[in-house]
């Protein structure tokens, strides 16, 4: 059935809300299914300022046409950028800047994300920009986006030296998340989000990790039902931690599970082989099994992590010719070390994670290396 047909007491009967506390100001996250065209919550939202809509050009032809027809009447342009991570730059973000000074857009103008992560990341830096600030509404539209980088308030370009550089806290007023827009989403997007996913069950739920272990069919299958279970289940988790530590002084470092080793590998990789979420993926198994070599976790927390990452056909292991040493070195740049020692996200259990920095490089550098492809035989006895 198209989504976009559905009546609105259709859709808002199944709709859920979750609310992030932030201390200066609370926002609501909208799930619900064909939600893009639901002009009640555009108008609930947006200011009577004129309004920009940033999308890419995958994006665009896709959904732009349910979100324009839930603003008739209202005074809107759009953006459209090219697809993909290479053109999360100041020469995109400039673009943008350069439509709303076009537009003659004021302080009370407002600017919508209709896209993944990366239009998500550099539109919202741009409207933390202009003006030095105009509100930002994000409607995500792939998993990673819509269970993590939609909701929380960062947003970032990147430099030549370094992804993310370039960056503003700048929560959104609200987030709209249309599960519909899953339905034409590239399988290996799909599965890189879902590693995300996994990793709230693995730092703070551990019934959620346990239902994921039980529904890994449904999920895969993309059942209506069980994916607006399983955002749902996410965003609270994310709203959560923000809620708690909206500028990662504390508690949101947890987020950054299997991130020191996944960011490693994807700058080994030259960004390029690996999804964000794949690289993630892996780099959750080493800290793991790091947290299993440091007796801070039970022995078999490793096999379960990995068996349900593999359920989602993610990968598991560094591949086979991937130098150790680059690995280190990568993770010494990492922006998460600190001089005392690498801090590193590791598991008490699955379900409980801890901010940790007592392992020694070579207590890291084994768990990197058992990890290796190349070494699987060895370790799985
Ligand atoms: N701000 C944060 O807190 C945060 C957190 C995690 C990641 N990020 C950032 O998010 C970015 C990655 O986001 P992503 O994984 O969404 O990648 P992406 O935005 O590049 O989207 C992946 C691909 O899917 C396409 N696409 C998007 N929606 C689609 C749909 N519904 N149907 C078909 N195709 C669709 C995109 O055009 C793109 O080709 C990175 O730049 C990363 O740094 C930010
Ligand atoms: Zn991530």
């Amino acid at each position: 059935m198209n989504p976009y047909s559905l009546t609105r007491e259709d859709k808002i009967k199944t709709m859920n809300i979750i609310n992030v506390e932030l201390a200066s100001n609370a926002y609501p996250v909208y799930l619900g299914h064909g939600l893009l065209n639901e002009s009640s919550l555009w108008t609930r939202h947006l200011s009577q300022g004129k309004t920009l809509i940033v999308s890419n050009e995958v994006v665009a032809p896709l959904y732009l046409e349910a979100l324009t027809s839930a603003l008739s009447g209202r005074e809107f342009e759009v953006h459209i950028i090219p697809d993909g991570e290479p053109f999360k730059t100041t020469e995109t973000w400039y673009g943008i800047i350069d439509t709303l000074v076009g537009m003659q857009a004021r302080r009370d103008a407002n600017i919508i994300a209709l896209g993944g992560g990366v239009v998500g990341d550099i539109t919202g830096f741009a409207a933390a920009c202009y003006m030095r600030g105009i509100r930002l509404l994000q409607a995500p539209t792939t998993l990673l986006a819509q269970v993590d980088s939609s909701v929380g308030g960062k947003t970032a370009i990147n430099h030549q030296k370094g992804k993310n550089l370039v960056g503003a806290f700048h929560q959104p007023a609200a987030v709209i998340i249309d599960s519909a827009t899953l339905s034409t989403l590239e399988d290996r997007e799909f599965r890189a989000g879902l590693a995300e996913v996994v990793k709230y069950g693995a730092i703070r739920d551990p019934e959620f990790f346990s239902w994921m272990e039980k529904n890994t069919d449904a999920i895969n299958q993309r059942d209506i039902a069980t994916l607006d279970y399983l955002i749902h289940q996410s965003v609270s988790n994310k709203a959560e931690i923000v809620a708690l530590d909206e500028r990662e002084s504390g508690i949101r470092a947890l987020l950054n599970f299997g991130h020191s080793f996944g960011h490693a590998l994807e700058a080994e990789t030259a960004y390029s082989r690996f999804l964000h979420g794949e690289a993630v993926a892996i780099g959750m198994v080493v800290a793991a099994r790091l947290s299993e070599s440091r007796a801070l976790c039970p022995v078999g927390t490793t096999e379960r992590l990995s068996a349900l990452l593999t359920g989602f056909g993610l990968p598991i292991v560094f591949p086979a010719q991937t130098s150790i040493e680059a690995l280190s070195a990568a993770l010494d740049l990492d922006k998460k070390a600190i001089a005392s020692g690498l801090r590193l996200i590791l598991l008490n259990a699955i379900g409980d994670a801890v901010v940790n920095s007592e392992s020694t490089q070579q207590e890291i550098t084994t768990a990197m290396e058992q990890s290796l492809a190349r070494n699987q035989h060895s370790t799985q006895e």
